[in-house]
């Protein structure tokens, strides 16, 4: 066997040591007669999977009490609607910094539920540099409900260094920088990263919220792109990715 170095932007390397300990579990998970894809996401075994995931979430990223740490589906673009659907509630309208696709994206998405204040965008130089506006050109943190920013610019390679000069609630997609560099938590309300570049497999999205953001979204939200239907059931409202979870789980461990 011959594995190369891949320095894809989509799905990326996973440590060997997680895929061969994959490989070792896959038929059968120890003690559990099965594999973790058979086994009920109700199961005792499968809660101190989810369980152990969240504990080492906590740990690496050293999350706050007061945040909700949840694995949800839909991939990181999932997320573009999820954030102006459930903090969109008060002012209905957010400012959000235009550094690359991946905002762009977002900044459209947010569009058909919040009115959207482009602050700052660097497409006049193919988004190459990370603009730096001054606090006096963001709103007033009480005419938005947050500040959208795309922390590392995954097709751009250019990313923050330091955080916007905003009083508005701070949500950032940490996709391609997540546990790559010291996050600190506490000084955002929502982080997100779909987990395919540094955390496992497709198919799960690590969201991290702040508790006292996780309220009523908008009228009309489904059940399952609500933060508190996830917050309040531990994940486990609906059949969550468990394997990627579990793969998940043995990256965290890795690390
Ligand atoms: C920073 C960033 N955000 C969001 C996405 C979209 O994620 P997904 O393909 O999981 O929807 C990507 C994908 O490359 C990304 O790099």
């Amino acid at each position: 066997m011959s594995r190369v170095y891949n320095f894809s932007a989509g799905p990326s390397m996973l440590p060997e040591e997680v895929l061969k300990k994959a490989q070792e579990e896959m038929v059968e998970y120890p003690g559990a007669g099965m594999s973790v894809m058979e086994m009920s996401h109700r199961s005792k075994v499968y809660d101190d999977i989810i369980k152990e995931t969240e504990r080492l979430v906590r740990e690496l990223m050293n999350v706050p009490d007061n945040y909700k740490v949840m694995f949800v589906q839909g991939g990181g673009s999932t997320q573009f609607a999820m954030v102006p659907m459930n903090l969109g509630t008060k002012c209905k309208a957010a400012d959000y910094l235009i550094t690359g696709q991946w905002a762009k994206k977002a900044a459209q998405e947010a569009e058909k539920y919040v009115k959207v204040n482009r602050i700052a965008s660097s497409a006049d130089k193919t988004f190459s540099y990370i603009p730096k506006p001054e606090a006096s050109e963001f709103s007033p943190a009480d005419e938005v409900d947050y500040c959208y920013i795309c922390y590392n610019n995954t097709i751009y390679g250019t990313r923050y260094t330091e955080l916007p000069k905003t009083d508005a609630v701070l949500v950032a997609d940490i996709s391609s920088n997540a546990m790559s560099e010291v996050i600190d938590v506490s000084k955002f309300g929502i982080l997100f990263a779909g987990a395919q570049k540094n955390l496992g497999p497709a198919g799960v999205v690590l969201v991290i919220a702040r508790e006292d953001l996780i309220g009523e979204p908008q009228e009309g939200t489904p059940t399952m792109l609500t933060y508190k239907t996830h917050a309040d059931n531990d994940s486990l409202y609906n059949t969550p990715p468990t394997y990627a979870i579990y793969i998940f789980k043995l990256v965290l461990e890795w690390i």
